[in-house]
């Protein structure tokens, strides 16, 4: 991969490389198919930690499929695993268990381990780049410097690093801060230096462990759009981690929901949507709004695109000859899809209104009743 200049410099900007997700304007190949490839894939991955008679299992069997050319948003609370999971997809830490394979090559069949790591590994490694909460810059040397220390390690020349390097400060928007130092620059400057450093060496993925949660709440978002257009003009694939929704909801494609150690909940983000009873479904896109009162079901539901429940709901209102509170309604856009949710009341209990609840799936809604988990996992494993 090589570096891309940004669309909006007067020369012919680069073909766009990104297969799932082409930039405005992209000709798409008269035979083009859609073919699942998998970038990063963990199977069956477990880690245990052993330190002093202890043993903690951060990771506990996890199978993990990360398409090429995808944002994928790994979420949890702290102590979850998250970190492990993504210090083991660079074999930083090695698995105790269980195997990881990035484009191809399974990295957990290379010699070494940590700084010993054998040169297929170093070199295999040199191929993901890493991004880090706390950035991780050596204050002594220049931004510069600092982005062409991993091509010293990889032993280019000084005039190929310096031209690397000055490349790479451009894209990341830092072309005048070369000869600075990190301590003179902005919490998100430093988070593009560090962003610019773990790209190289032409990463065909880029790991991110909580880049953003440093950072305030504007840089943030400029950080995250910084990533998608790496994503977008560059074809890289992104795995990162987070603890917040927001990341997801911005700028994720896919996201996976880890508790102790395991994956509970993954796919992509309308798939997410569609998955009735899904916790994170509900974290990216809630909806609010009490019963007003017993002996009344509530409803989420949820459309997409163009489908809209105005209608439907007078419909089902007229059929059924029932009253229908709207408690709560939203329309967001999750992962760059147009999302809208209602959450309604009917009178009665849910038994009552088995039938209404009927119709409006077969009008193609996705119907969730809050507070009735065990029926609607039942009718979601249908
Ligand atoms: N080097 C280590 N030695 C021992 N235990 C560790 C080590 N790193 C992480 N752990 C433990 O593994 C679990 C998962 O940690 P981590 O992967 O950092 O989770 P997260 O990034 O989701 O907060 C935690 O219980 C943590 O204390
Ligand atoms: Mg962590």
């Amino acid at each position: 991969m090589s570096v891309r200049r940004r669309p909006y410099e007067t020369h012919t900007p680069a073909p766009c490389r990104n297969r799932m997700h082409p930039c405005p304007g992209t000709p798409t190949p008269a035979h083009s198919t859609v073919t699942e490839t998998h970038v990063i894939t963990t199977s069956g991955l477990t880690k245990v930690y052993r330190s002093r008679g202890r043993e903690v299992t951060a990771l506990d069997g996890v199978d993990l499929h990360v398409r090429e050319g995808e944002v994928y948003g790994v979420i949890g609370q702290s102590g979850a695993g998250k970190s492990s999971l993504i210090r083991c997809v660079n074999l930083l830490e090695r698995p105790t268990s269980g195997t990881v394979t990035v484009a191809g090559q399974d990295l957990t069949a290379l010699a070494g381990r940590g700084p010993r790591a054998g040169r297929e590994l170093r070199r295999a490694r040199s191929r993901i780049g890493m991004v880090f909460q706390h950035f991780n810059l050596l204050s002594s040397r220049t931004v510069q410097d600092n982005v062409e220390l991993p091509l010293e390690i990889l032993g280019k020349s000084g005039k190929e690093r310096s031209r690397k390097a000055l490349e790479l400060l451009d894209l990341v928007g830092l072309a005048d801060k070369a000869k600075a130092y990190p301590a003179q620059l902005s919490g998100g400057q430093k988070q593009r230096v560090g962003i610019a450093r773990a790209l190289a060496g032409d990463p065909k993925v880029l790991l991110s462990d909580e880049a953003t949660s440093a950072l305030d709440p504007e840089t943030t978002r400029s950080i995250l759009q910084l990533l998608r257009d790496l994503n977008r003009q560059l074809g890289l694939t992104v795995l990162l981690i987070t603890h917040e929704m927001d990341v997801v909801k911005s700028i994720c494609d896919s996201a996976a929901l880890m508790e102790r150690g395991r994956i509970v909940e993954s796919g992509t983000v309308s798939e997410l949507l569609a998955t009735p009873g899904s916790t994170l479904a509900a974290a990216l896109f809630p909806v609010g709004g009490e019963a007003t009162g017993a002996d009344r079901t509530v409803l989420d539901v949820t459309f997409h695109g163009e489908s809209a429940t105005q209608p439907v709901v007078s419909q089902l209102a007229r059929t059924y000859n029932i009253d229908i509170s709207i408690l709560g309604a939203a329309i967001d856009t999750v992962g760059g899809l147009q999302v809208g949710r209602m959450r309604i009341e009917l009178p009665g209990r849910y038994e009552d209104n088995v039938v209404p609840i009927g119709f409006l799936r077969e009008q193609g809604l996705q119907i969730d009743v809050v507070g009735q988990d065990a029926p609607l996992v039942k009718e979601g494993a249908k």
